[in-house]
């Protein structure tokens, strides 16, 4: 079963780009871009941005979708035949998204589904975060303990959410590309469209909400000359592309043989960076209104991530009363469930992939016990130290992880493997050859400009792990869970990558 002639295909173009997209917009995109804006210099952000998206995102997207269409096989597969030794760089950033970053990514889905089980509770109960929305969320939901290292108990109400999570992404990953991710994703996106225009147009209304869009994008152009604010770009188009992870490698070789890819990079990064960007105002009208209602500037009630999901935003909908704010609440952590369950169907997608490639499982059985690890490794992201590890395991795994693999592959496809065959492919694969003027600038990209920049970015940030260790944790924690979860992962990767390859 499954050699080269019959693996999966997607039944449509339109299916592969809804699931492209879905992958790409997720939680990131929703509590990630629009604070980065604000923070480093609202409307003149977007011009790092899209100069990370130009010179880095969409080479490497066009990179990761020609490598798997071109050797027709997921991560580990693709990089093998471009060079054996190179095959562990396929397997690495599957296992340590599929071990890693989808453990606590799905833990967090948990948190949403939770906040929008109490949301909608809240319309004729009130509020349970409405005296303090802070307190409520560390010490109430999370019950956060003191130090990394004291897990406590397992927090039942996220691990009854994550196992929920878990089942969902389980059913849908354990069917064949077409009738799982696929399907899935043609009843995601079009609902997350909806969500967010609603969410967007709502919020737009509310009294304040001017406030907010000018403090999102009022443009202040003195930040662009920070390394910070360029760092915080090329990190942010790499997070949220799915760049480094190994999914756009293994949907592209899903793909039937007649494609346009530089239509479909485009397309997608696209797409992404106006899904990011539109909603941006539904997060800073909240923050307009709700700095209004208690006399406070934007730029004292905003913050990122956890923070703004779980604290701030869940505290402007206590402002608004039961009926608006719990309808509310309910729609926007809705949103993010369903953003956040597209992203993270496509990395259990894409381990499957190469596990499959590799070792010609039957898939189901291959999903089952892959969902079934996953969720043991969420466990420790559902204890009371759950927040920390997180924490730490994300600036690790995201922070550099995906950059390496990222300029990895950069450095092997534009120096030492058919660079120019792999460009030819763009054209052939697409009926006419490429523009001389587009392949100059894939050509630039792949081997100056795109590893010059992953190699500065990645430099600035060690050292500033050497001179302050990261978020203040004890020295220890830091390099036994992030050092460790690199390593690890890196060892699982070697080892797999000299496991023989069955039926070849
Ligand atoms: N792009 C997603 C975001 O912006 C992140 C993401 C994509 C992801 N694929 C994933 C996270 C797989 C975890 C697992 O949020």
């Amino acid at each position: 079963m499954n050699d080269s002639n019959d693996r999966s295909q997607w039944k449509s173009s339109y299916g592969f780009l809804l699931a492209a997209v879905g992958s790409a917009v997720g939680l990131g995109n929703i509590w990630r871009f629009s604070f980065l804006c604000h923070k480093n210099g609202g409307g003149a952000f977007l011009i790092p941005y899209f100069v990370a998206l130009f010179i880095v995102g969409i080479p490497l997207l066009v990179l990761e979708f020609a490598l798997g269409h071109k050797k027709q096989g997921s991560a580990p597969a693709a990089l093998e035949k471009v060079g054996k030794e190179w095959e562990w760089l396929g397997w690495w950033p599957v296992i340590f998204v599929m071990f890693g970053i989808v453990l606590y990514y799905n833990v967090i889905i948990g948190w949403c589904v939770n906040y929008m089980v109490m949301a909608f509770r809240s319309i004729w109960s009130g509020f349970p975060w409405a005296e303090d929305s802070q307190s409520f969320f560390y010490n109430d939901f999370l019950a956060l303990s003191d130090t990394v290292w004291s897990l406590g108990s397992l927090r039942w109400q996220i691990l009854l959410a994550t196992i929920l999570v878990w089942v969902v992404n389980w059913s849908i990953c354990f069917r064949h590309v077409e009738k799982g991710v696929e399907a899935a994703c043609k009843i995601f996106m079009p609902l997350l469209l909806l969500l967010t225009l609603t969410l967007v147009f709502w919020s737009l209304t509310l009294p304040g909400a001017m406030q907010g869009v000018k403090a999102y994008l009022y443009p202040d152009w003195t930040l662009l000359s920070k390394k910070q604010v360029w760092q915080d770009a090329f990190g942010q188009i790499f997070f949220s592309l799915s760049l480094g992870f190994g999914i756009m490698i293994a949907y592209a070789s899903y793909l039937p043989r007649k494609v346009n890819i530089i239509r479909y990079a485009l397309i997608t990064s696209l797409a992404d960076t106006l899904y990011s960007f539109v909603a941006g105002f539904a997060v800073f009208s909240i923050l307009g209104y709700m700095a209004q209602e208690i006399g406070a500037t934007v730029h004292g009630v905003v913050t990122e991530g956890p923070g703004l999901a779980f604290v701030v935003y869940p505290k402007a909908l206590t402002l608004m009363g039961n009926l608006t704010g719990g309808l509310l609440g309910t729609i926007f952590f809705l949103t993010l469930c369903v953003a956040g369950l597209s992203s993270s169907i496509s990395i259990i997608e894409a381990f499957t992939a190469a596990a499959l490639d590799k070792f010609k499982i039957v898939r189901a059985r291959l999903v089952t016990i892959t969902c079934s690890i996953g969720f043991v490794g969420s466990l420790v992201f559902c204890s009371r130290a759950g927040l920390f590890w997180l924490d730490i395991v994300d600036h690790f795994l995201n922070g550099y992880g995906l950059m390496t693999v990222g300029l990895v592959e950069c450095l092997l496809v534009g120096w030492y493997y058919e660079h120019g065959r792999m460009r030819d492919h763009l054209g052939q694969s697409s009926g006419k050859p490429i523009g001389a003027l587009v392949a100059s600038w894939w050509d630039w990209s792949i081997k100056f400009i795109a590893p010059g920049s992953l190699f500065l970015i990645i430099f600035w940030s060690l050292r500033g792990e050497i001179s302050h260790p990261y978020g203040g944790y004890p020295v220890s924690a830091v390099v036994i869970i992030g050092g460790g979860w690199v390593l690890l992962t890196h060892f699982a990767a070697v080892f797999f990558s000299h496991l023989k390859w069955k039926l070849r």
